[in-house]
């Protein structure tokens, strides 16, 4: 057994952080702004995220996390210090704590390593890795320790993870680069091809937010695009409705499905027949979508068991692996 201080899930869209004892601490975007010449941080989390595309030129917005593995180095760790030190904070730990980070599977050991790193640069004892997959499955508190078979399915923004998991051992995973990030993506491209209207990031994830759906709604639901039309290049305020938003996801949406029925036909027949009879966990906040549960329980044939509060399921498994993080994975000072 680890005694794990800190669990950490350092996500594409969302940096969660648990502390043992207390549970949830820190729940931020993870976004950092810097000063361009000087490289001082400005703001990280949401004062950062509301910067985005606000900034003169001497600022910029980076997300220091692509697809689930660290994409700018220096400014993550500087954003995990950042939310460490926070977390520290709102509960006193005597001396350097253990922390375990979490990885999308089918990662390098490169990159494996350099979130250890980043994370044991924040003034960390020790650093064990858990795969994404593997948290969510310990996050949700189903007995993953018992003989029958379970699936997990993550949705975070960047990537979808998807495990099965027996007698507390992943028995098969798979990792895409396709998640909720691509919804906004689709709803970009679709309203510039439709509509000449070009949106933002943040407009496109409030727009999904709002009256996004990957399966018919029993109402329509009407949101509104705020962008610029591209001929014009004036501000509008574009009415649009839910079933445009499915039409322009159903790609993706279908991609996740697609990913969720490959594991399950690699998956042996009596791992099959109990994940059937337990039903697909659903985590992280790209589950959140409207009608992600149906449409994955219409295209399998196998039910859907939702979280609570998806988003905060790596994190919370991170924090509470004690028994299944491994003394191997342990990251100490000659990383
Ligand atoms: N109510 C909602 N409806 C639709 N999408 C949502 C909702 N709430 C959050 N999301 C989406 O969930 C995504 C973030 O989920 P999450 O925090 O689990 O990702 P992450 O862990 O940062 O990413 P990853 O695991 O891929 O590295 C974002 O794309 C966000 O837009
Ligand atoms: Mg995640």
């Amino acid at each position: 057994m680890v005694n794990i201080d800190i669990g950490i899930d350092l996500g594409t869209c969302n940096t969660v952080i648990y502390i043992k004892d207390k549970g949830i601490v820190v729940n931020q975007p993870s976004v950092v702004a810097y000063e361009v010449k000087t490289k001082k941080i400005i703001a990280v989390g949401t004062k950062a995220k509301k910067m985005i595309g606000k900034t003169p030129e001497e600022i910029e917005v980076v997300r220091p996390i692509t697809k689930g593995v660290i994409s700018d180095y220096t400014l993550t760790e500087r954003m995990i210090k950042a939310y460490v030190r926070n977390a520290i904070e709102q509960r006193k730990i005597w001396g350097k704590p253990t922390i375990c980070v979490c990885v999308p599977s089918g990662v390098t050991q490169v990159e494996k390593k350099a979130a250890c790193d980043a994370v044991y640069r924040t003034g960390a004892k020790k650093v064990y890795v858990l795969e994404e997959p593997f948290a969510a499955a310990i996050g949700t508190n189903v007995d993953i320790d018992s003989p029958k078979g379970h699936m997990f399915v993550d949705i975070g923004g960047g990537t979808t993870d998807i495990a099965v998991v027996s007698k507390g051992a992943i028995s098969s995973s798979k990792s895409i680069r396709v998640a909720s990030c691509d919804f906004d993506d689709a709803i970009i491209k679709y309203l510039r091809k439709k509509y000449g209207v070009e949106l933002g990031d943040v407009s496109a994830e409030q727009l999904k937010i709002e009256i996004g759906s990957v399966y018919p709604r029993a109402q329509d639901a009407l949101g509104y695009a705020k962008g610029k039309e591209l001929m014009k290049g004036l501000p509008v305020k574009l009415p649009v409705h839910s079933s445009e938003i499915e039409e322009a996801t159903g790609e993706v949406a279908d991609q996740i499905v697609d990913a969720i029925k490959n594991v399950l036909e690699v998956t042996p027949p009596e791992l099959v027949n109990d994940i059937a009879e337990f039903g697909i966990v659903l985590s992280g906040g790209g589950s959140k979508i409207y009608g992600m549960d149906t449409l994955i329980e219409e295209k399998t044939g196998v039910r859907v068991r939702k979280m609570e509060k998806p988003e905060l399921v790596v994190a919370t498994g991170a924090g509470t692996a004690r028994k299944y993080v491994a003394e191997e994975v342990v990251i100490t000072s000659d990383v």
